[in-house]
């Protein structure tokens, strides 16, 4: 048997080049973590599934080398709620619901809109009057949902869906973060922070206005934990709008107010597991200023280059104010994550009120070069 050299000239033979496999779904993915069963429909969007980036230049400003940004407003439509939306809205559907409702400082009331229209069910909103960011009521508006505005903030809006979806005579589920499939779903951002860095990182620092997604990461951080999926638990850091702190003062505020529209909130429904996060994470929860939320917010963009909205940018000023009053409790090369909660896209409004005039010019190369001062 002669054994054949391949032959200097003789084209290499090509290397079988093997298809790759489909995405599983965030709820396939994660599944064994999640309350559905085979009786469950499937209904996705293409949620989950976010960037985790490496923030180098922010990192290097605050001599942090392992500073990540979790950014949620990669999601479907736009925020977290879509990994909760996907969960409870399937179960909705399981359990044979007709109609969903919620209260919203927007984003719920976007995702909401947008499962529902997919799942084919009749969705109602209640928010508060004007303030709600524009492109979010225009993501419920355009997808169908029935729109109805309050006198009053968020915590009234909670109140009116809570009796609502008690009512015997129309059967209807509430989608809010106070529905536990919700924060199920939420978990699963915790799941691909672990499985992203390969490891739990060392501080989780997010922006609470309701206090659901602070208490679905210490639970989804608990699971991974406990599966043997990470090794430890990262320390919470929560921090809240100045003007809408009542975790941080330790009471209601009756009238919340800040630019972070999103977490404009003054009596969270889940304070208590939020508190809890903290507590057992030997985390924190404070408050920044709308001016600290908005320097954050314009050099996540001009620095990193993602563009997210005023709440979600809290997380990032918490942290920094942190580092700037030696108060970070960790060390610097300490893995941190800010969760970005949701796109920039959202509030045209704040945006415009953050940047300068588009330049003018005449449609020459020479007028141009001009009005970029070239
Ligand atoms: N960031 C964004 C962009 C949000 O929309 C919210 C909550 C939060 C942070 C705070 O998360 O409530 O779980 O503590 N938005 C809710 C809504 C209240 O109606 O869209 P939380």
């Amino acid at each position: 048997m002669s054994t054949r050299r391949p032959s200097a000239r003789r084209p290499a033979a090509r290397r079988p080049v093997e298809r790759s496999t489909p995405r599983p779904t965030l709820v396939e993915r994660y599944r064994r973590f999640l309350p559905v069963t085979d009786a469950t429909p499937a209904l996705t969007l293409g949620e989950g599934f976010t960037p985790l980036v490496h923030a180098r230049n922010l990192g290097r400003e605050l001599g942090l080398d392992n500073l990540y940004l979790k950014v949620e407003g990669a999601n479907p439509t736009g925020s977290f709620k879509d990994r909760g939306m996907v969960v409870a809205v399937s179960r909705a559907l399981e359990a044979g619901a007709r109609s969903i409702v919620c209260a919203s400082t927007g984003n719920t009331s976007a995702s909401a809109a947008a499962y529902g229209a997919a799942a084919g069910l009749e969705v109602v909103v209640v928010l508060p009057a004007g303030r709600i960011a524009k492109g979010k009521l225009l993501q419920a508006l355009v997808a169908g949902a029935r729109v109805v505005a309050v006198d009053g903030n968020f915590d009234a809006a909670l109140r009116i869906v809570r009796e609502l979806a008690e009512r015997d005579d129309r059967p209807i589920t509430l989608v809010n973060s106070v529905n536990p499939d919700r924060l199920e779903g939420q978990k699963t951002a915790a799941f691909e922070v672990c499985d992203d860095l390969g490891r739990a990182p060392d501080v989780l620092a997010i922006p609470v206005g309701n206090a659901g997604n602070i208490s679905a990461y210490w639970a989804g951080f608990g699971d991974y934990l406990a599966a043997g999926l990470c090794s430890s638990r990262p320390r919470m850091y929560g921090f809240q709008a100045a003007g809408a702190a009542p975790i941080v003062l330790g009471h209601p505020v009756a009238e919340p107010d800040t630019v972070a529209t999103a977490i404009r909130i003054g009596d969270p429904a889940s304070w208590t597991k939020a508190t809890a996060a903290r507590d057992e994470s030997d985390g924190l929860i404070e408050a920044v200023t709308d001016e600290e939320i908005l320097a954050a917010y314009r050099d996540l963009a001009r620095w990193e280059g993602i563009f997210c909205e005023p709440s979600s940018a809290a997380s990032l000023a918490g942290v920094r104010k942190l580092v700037r009053s030696d108060r970070l409790g960790v060390d610097r090369d300490a893995t941190i994550v800010c969760v970005l909660t949701g796109n920039g896209l959202k509030d045209p409004h704040t945006a415009e009120a953050q940047v300068g005039d588009v330049l003018g010019s005449e449609p020459t190369t020479e007028a141009v070069v001009a009005a970029l001062g070239w």
